[in-house]
């Protein structure tokens, strides 16, 4: 049974496939960077590629928890993402991702707050969600800005 109107799940769909992008492209930065420090920093974009699969995990469990359905073509698959040689661009690009979806759980935050269909438990529980989220990308957006600073 679906809890929340079919607007904010459509946008549920559309940051589970964010996450998903972020993690392809940890993924794939990780061995595609050169340099002296590709090693060290492939280690670390590895360990966040497994940071961001967990995040794809807690998004899917979230949706079906929800009664919605990860075989809808809005939550299949992911969107491009950057691919870089570069340790710096690469950094930046990362930095560049996680700004842009600590806004966007910034502003989810505020729709699921407003939003007069859902039932008061589902609300607080999709807020905590989002607030989590959110927080665990901006403590990579400060530790980013510090590593290229
Ligand atoms: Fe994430």
């Amino acid at each position: 049974m679906i809890t929340i109107s079919e607007n904010l799940l459509q946008k549920i769909y559309s940051d589970l496939r964010n996450e998903r992008r972020h993690m392809m492209f940890y993924l794939t930065n990780a061995v595609s960077m050169n340099g002296l420090l590709s090693e060290e920093y492939s280690e670390h974009f590895m360990s966040n590629a497994k940071e961001e699969m967990q995040h794809v995990k807690e998004f899917q469990e979230m949706i079906v928890g929800l009664g919605g359905s990860l075989t809808a073509p809005e939550s299949i698959g992911c969107d491009m993402f950057m691919i870089e040689n570069d340790v710096r661009r690469a950094v930046s690009s990362a930095l560049y991702l996680e700004e842009q979806v600590v806004e966007n759980y910034a502003l989810r935050i505020e729709e699921i707050e407003n939003d007069t269909l859902i039932d008061i438990v589902t609300k607080k529980w999709l807020v905590v969600f989002y607030e989590d989220q959110l927080k665990k990308s901006r403590t990579d957006v400060d530790k980013y800005k510090r590593l290229i600073a």
